[in-house]
């Protein structure tokens, strides 16, 4: 089950993606927002952030007008790396290596149709483990006050 979001700037985005996954017959959630009328991210950003974090889906994607507010309120959550993405490299990369489980993009930034193209990296690529495993958990211990550098 993916977690979906987005403000008001992402909402572009959103709707390609959410066909996308209508499409392939990829269960999502959505959290909203429903229109392009301004919004706060902030408030997405959480609802999907918990989502993820409780376990109560595998994986989110948030969109705002860059991709980076909305990535920073998302990362405030225990457990959350979100990434912000704008190539299909990083779509990949940060799968493989930071092992992310919330996808971010940015609606005034990329087209629609590179959001379903990096969506799809992202669903489809798995974590790499091995050497990142450890680099991974760095990340948590930093989030958990245990890091000793
Ligand atoms: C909203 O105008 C805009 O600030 C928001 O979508 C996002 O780009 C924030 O990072």
């Amino acid at each position: 089950m993916i977690a979906l979001g987005c403000d008001h700037g992402g909402y572009n985005l959103m709707v390609a993606i959410k066909a996308y996954l209508k499409k392939k017959r990829i269960a999502y959630r959505d959290y909203g927002t429903d229109s392009e009328e301004s919004v706060d991210y902030p408030v997405y950003a959480y609802k999907v952030a918990k989502a993820v974090a409780e376990g109560d889906c595998d994986c989110g994607i948030l969109c705002c007008g860059t991709g980076i507010g909305i990535s920073m309120a998302a990362n405030k959550v225990k457990g959350i790396r979100a990434a912000v993405v704008s190539n299909a490299f990083g779509a990949e990369m940060t799968r493989r290596h930071n092992h992310a489980n919330i996808l971010c993009m940015g609606g005034r930034v990329i087209e629609p149709e590179q959001a379903v193209e990096f969506t799809e990296i992202f669903l489809n690529t798995p974590e790499e483990g091995g050497r990142h495993d450890k680099r991974v958990a760095m990340i948590t211990a930093i989030e958990n006050g245990t890091f000793e550098g």
